[in-house]
Parts: C-alpha cells; sequence; structure tokens
C-alpha cells in the first residue's frame, strides 16, 4: 500500500481525499491550525521541521494542499501568501526526492478567455495567482516525476470549510439573507469529490506534469449560486446578480476563468461529472 503524506489535509479537499483514499493507501494527515484533526502538525513555512517530518516519515507520494486561500488577504499579506504559497513549496520539493502532487489555480491566468488549457500562457493579476504561479513554477523546475494539478471554484458543504462558495450559498439562504452574487465571473466549479477521484487516478497512472480539472458546466458564479439554491429546495429570490467591479474587493478577479479539460479526460480515462449530478451526491 502506498504511503501518502497530505499537507493542509484538514481543508476543503483534505477531507474529501481522506474519504475516497483511507481504503486504498495509507494516508499520513498533516496541518497547520487544526493539527489536533490530523495525525501530525505540520507548517510548511518550516523548512527544518518539514525536512524532519518528511524525513521521520518517508513517504511514497505527497500531496501538497498547504496554502493561503483567502484571495484578498493575498493582496493584503503579499510576503505571508509568498511564504505559504511559494516558500512552502520550495521546502517540499528541498525535502522529497520523490513525486508532489501540487495542487494549483486558475487564478494563474488574466480571466481574459477562459477556459484555459495547459498550453496557455499564465498571466496573474493578484498576489494569490502570482504566488501559486512561482510554487508550480519552482516545482515543476526541480522535480521532474511530480504533478501540477490547476483547479478552480473547490466546493463541498460541511460547516468547518471557510474556501467552500456552497456553504455561503447555502448558510445565508437558510438565514434568509439576501445576497449579491456576481454574474461576471465565469469558472467550472468542481466538487472535491470530483478532484479527490483524478488525483487517485493520476497516482495509479504515475502520471507527471501539468493537467487542468474543472467540472462540467461553465457558468457564472450567479447561476451557480441559483443551482445550489434549486437543489437545496431554498429561496433563488434571494439571490442578486452584481457585477465584480461593484464589490470593490481588495484584490483583482480573473473574470473569463475557468479550465479546460480535454487533455486530463483523455489521458486519464475520466468525464468531469455535471452540478446537479455532484450537488445530488453531496447532499446523500
Ligand atoms: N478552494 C478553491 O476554490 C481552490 C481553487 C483552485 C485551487 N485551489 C487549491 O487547492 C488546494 C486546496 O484548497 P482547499 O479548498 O482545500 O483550501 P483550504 O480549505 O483553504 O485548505 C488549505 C489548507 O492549507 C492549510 N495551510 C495554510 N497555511 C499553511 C501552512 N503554512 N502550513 C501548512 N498548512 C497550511 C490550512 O490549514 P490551517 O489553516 O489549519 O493551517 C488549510 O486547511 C490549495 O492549494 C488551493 O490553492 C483551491
Amino acid at each position: 500500500m502506498k504511503k501518502i503524506f497530505i499537507t493542509g489535509s484538514a481543508g476543503q479537499l483534505g477531507q474529501a481525499l481522506i474519504k475516497l483514499f483511507k481504503s486504498r493507501y495509507e494516508i499520513i494527515s498533516t496541518s497547520r491550525s487544526t493539527y489536533n484533526k490530523t495525525d501530525y502538525f505540520l507548517d510548511i513555512t518550516d523548512p527544518i521541521l518539514t525536512k524532519d517530518l518528511i524525513a521521520t516519515i518517508s513517504p511514497d507520494i505527497i500531496i501538497n494542499l498547504a496554502a493561503l486561500t483567502d484571495v484578498d488577504l493575498c493582496e493584503k499579506k503579499p510576503e505571508l501568501a509568498n511564504s505559504i504559497n511559494f516558500h512552502g513549496v520550495q521546502n517540499l520539493v528541498n525535502s522529497f526526492n520523490g513525486p508532489i502532487i501540487h495542487l494549483s489555480t486558475d487564478y494563474v491566468f488574466d480571466g481574459a478567455k477562459g477556459q484555459y488549457s495547459e498550453e496557455d500562457a499564465a498571466n496573474p493579476i493578484n498576489e494569490y495567482g502570482r504566488t501559486k504561479l512561482e510554487g508550480e513554477q519552482y516545482l515543476a523546475k526541480n522535480s521532474n516525476d511530480s504533478l501540477i494539478i490547476r483547479t478552480n471554484v473547490l466546493y463541498d458543504y460541511a460547516s468547518n470549510f471557510n474556501a467552500s462558495f456552497l456553504n455561503w450559498i447555502v448558510h445565508s439562504l437558510n438565514d434568509e439573507k439576501v445576497i449579491n452574487v456576481v454574474d461576471d465571473q465565469i469558472n467550472n466549479p468542481t466538487w472535491t469529490m470530483s478532484l479527490a477521484i483524478v488525483i487517485d487516478r493520476a497516482i495509479q497512472t504515475e502520471l507527471n506534469g501539468f493537467i487542468h480539472w474543472g467540472d462540467a458546466d461553465w457558468i457564472s458564479r450567479y447561476e451557480f449560486a441559483l443551482k445550489i439554491a434549486e437543489s437545496f429546495n431554498l429561496k433563488k429570490d434571494l439571490i442578486e446578480p452584481i457585477k465584480t467591479a461593484e464589490l470593490k474587493q481588495t484584490a483583482l478577479r480573473p473574470l473569463k476563468g475557468g479550465l479546460s479539460t480535454i487533455y486530463a479526460e483523455k489521458i486519464l480515462n475520466l468525464e468531469p461529472p455535471k452540478i446537479e449530478h455532484c450537488l445530488n451526491q453531496l447532499k446523500k
């Protein structure tokens, strides 16, 4: 059984991976502030701790989910974003000779013309995208057998995930709150379990290089919010469309984002699921 070491494993993708992987692999889960829920404490910005823990565990594969994912916080604190999203990756690469599966984002693109393929040139417009791109580049340059998986708008349903768009919609509508959701940011939202299946298949096939993964529907956040409301029997008329510029957020957002999955579908023999299917599955 392969020994898989997961960083940032208490996050939303980490929880889906653990659910899918627990009968297939030996999992070593690590996390920083929620380390009591995982096997070990690990802050990937600490090079000595990272090196020592990886040497002690001696895993077959590392999956790096640890990241500063709050896009506006990255803009406000670029050094912090850099220390986690770039130097953290550097510390992992410098501590381990085996394959690393690293998660990245469609925010490495500028959002002028999504859906993006693996061949498209990156051009980030905010600190989150810039620091995630630097992490990718360091890994790609220094590790031949590693895999970078770019994804977008990850969602799942559990009350403890800050990064989930779905949680925000469901909780707000449950509380009968009117919410403004942007109708000019377009992506292909991705259920964490859909991505966990991709990561599993990538491990089985020992895939390396770059792949893009997102689910089947390329839609605006507003349209996604309507689909969530419909699926959870919540009031759609509480959702109002708004333009990104009106929100005056700290960080710029790529507008036409999202990822083309043609290459990943072919190489992994998988098909991205439809949103309605994913929402029905996760409600179960
Ligand atoms: N969420 C999305 O929509 C999305 C889209 C595209 C790509 N991605 C990428 O997918 C990956 C997983 O995302 P996710 O949605 O699961 O994010 P998440 O729920 O925010 O989880 C990320 C985890 O990283 C941990 N972390 C942060 N700083 C750390 C550090 N210095 N050392 C160790 N752990 C640290 C956090 O744990 P603590 O706070 O407990 O330390 C958190 O649990 C990330 O690489 C992200 O960039 C996410």
